[in-house]
């Protein structure tokens, strides 16, 4: 059976998006379900592309046991076509993401991140880069709860 394509997407692909690449590797991992997830990110802007993971958004991860080892690229209109499933970080990512599939064909695959989180009064995975410390963290609240649910529900087979 081919891999299940997960793409997580950010504005940067230095903050959010890697980290829900790496919180949702470590699931995997931990599940011992690598085979059956491809899991990448991307950003909608190419600010920073090329770059390693933010220091502060490493740093976080890290004490959470996460390793995040990505390197920025921006998303593209192929991305749409190759991943299975595309998780917006935040409303104006999903907009930018749905902007790149004019014909609407794969729009289908687009959600929001916060579609899977309970505790997510904010709406949305909050762009940390101009805050302190508590917004990296927030992050990382907000991902190990979303990926932990969207996990479950591509097992059970209900995404
Ligand atoms: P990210 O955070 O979208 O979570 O990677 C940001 C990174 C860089 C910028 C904004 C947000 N920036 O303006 O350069």
């Amino acid at each position: 059976m081919d891999a299940t394509k997960l793409l997580f997407v950010c504005l940067g692909n230095i903050c959010r998006s890697p980290s829900a690449e790496g919180v949702m590797q470590a699931l995997v991992d931990g599940r011992k379900l690598s085979k059956r997830y491809g899991i990448d990110s991307a950003g909608t802007a190419a600010y920073h592309v090329g770059e390693r993971a933010d220091r502060r958004m490493r740093s976080h991860a890290a004490k959470r046991g996460y390793d995040l080892t990505s390197r920025a690229r921006q998303c593209v209109a192929s991305d749409l076509r190759e991943f299975d499933h595309i998780f917006a970080q935040d409303d104006s990512n999903y907009h930018n993401i749905l902007a790149l599939d004019p014909s609407g064909e794969h729009h289908h695959k687009v959600h929001r991140m916060v579609e899977f989180c309970d505790h997510c009064p904010e709406g949305e995975v909050p762009d940390p880069y101009y805050g302190g410390a508590a917004g990296f963290e927030r992050v990382l609240d907000i991902l190990e709860e979303s990926c932990g649910a969207l996990l479950d529900q591509l097992e059970a087979g209900t995404l």
